[in-house]
């Protein structure tokens, strides 16, 4: 695990930025999923949990990093994974770390603690671990990348699903009273609810600004100039971006640096969250553009 994680400076079309680069992590656990499983795992072994039993969709970063870290600390995992049966690189991968699969209809998903009782109620060893490791650990992990930077930054940027690594951030930038402003870009559309999501956990939410619209049509939907924009980030920085969260992320910030909402002389640090794996998942996307 490559911890604390690096910070490196970038420039990019004229704009200077940071990065805390929490996707070299690891390669699979990478990003926000070793923060947040860390203390989740610490849980799981303080009460005595072996078999970790988790959700996902069919190409969820959160299953490959609970695959992986299942694997790598010896315990067994399970996942429902949201939909019909299907296949693709991301489920073989976390296949290959040992992962059981449930794909079980959309319905039925919805009600993940029902699930839970009904298949491993029995089990004692089984822990429930929430779609996207969403949890008050996950936060208290997060928040660890706040505390672990050594420098003031005036902007924080993170892209959001759940919520859960924005609740950590602000969690950690109030715990330490500092200035700094928390920027979230929801990847779904109606993201203002991610308000209501980080209040559960942190009540001060004054330095947390919403960026809701950035999301491309919605969660894991991108359109070509999204696509155009990874390119040439990527192309141009040697930091490769996901078209699920980061990118979004990303856009955001040179878009609001652009129309002038963020001074471009402030100090920014993006959190990169890792996920690139969901590149997988746009082959097509990408192969339109070349
Ligand atoms: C790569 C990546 N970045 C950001 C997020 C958003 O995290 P959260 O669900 O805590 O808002 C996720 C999803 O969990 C993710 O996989």
């Amino acid at each position: 695990m490559q911890l604390p994680s690096q910070i490196h400076q970038i420039s990019y079309n004229g704009i200077s930025l940071w990065i805390k680069r929490d996707d070299l992590i690891d390669p699979f656990i990478s990003g926000n999923k070793w923060r947040k499983l860390k203390y989740i795992l610490q849980d799981a072994a303080s009460k005595n949990k072996k078999h970790l039993v988790t959700f996902g969709g069919a190409y969820s970063n959160h299953l490959l990093a609970t695959a992986a870290a299942a694997a790598k600390f010896q315990l067994k995992a399970t996942a429902f994974v949201r939909g019909e049966k299907v296949n693709n690189e991301m489920l073989t991968l976390c296949k290959i770390f040992g992962l059981q699969l449930h794909f079980t209809d959309r319905d039925s998903y919805k009600n993940k603690p029902a699930l839970f009782q009904k298949h491993y109620g029995h089990d004692d060893e089984a822990y429930f671990i929430d779609e996207g490791g969403a949890s008050y650990e996950a936060t208290i992990g997060c928040a660890e990348i706040i505390t672990e930077l050594e420098e003031h930054f005036d902007h924080i940027f993170c892209a959001a699903g759940t919520g859960t690594t924005a609740a950590g951030l602000l969690k950690g930038i109030n715990q330490l009273d500092l200035s700094t402003q928390l920027h979230v870009v929801p990847v779904l559309k109606g993201g203002d609810f991610i308000r209501e999501e980080i209040a559960q956990y942190e009540q001060d939410l004054s330095n947390l600004h919403l960026h809701i619209n950035y999301h491309f049509g919605g969660y894991a939907k991108t359109k070509t100039e999204l696509i155009h924009f990874i390119r040439d980030f990527s192309a141009k920085t040697g930091i490769l971006i996901d078209p699920i969260y980061t990118g979004k992320m990303f856009y955001a910030i040179r878009d609001l640096i652009e129309k002038e909402q963020i001074d471009k002389d402030a100090k920014i640090l993006a959190i990169h969250t890792g996920g690139l794996f969901g590149i997988l998942g746009k082959i097509v996307e990408f192969d339109k553009i070349f």
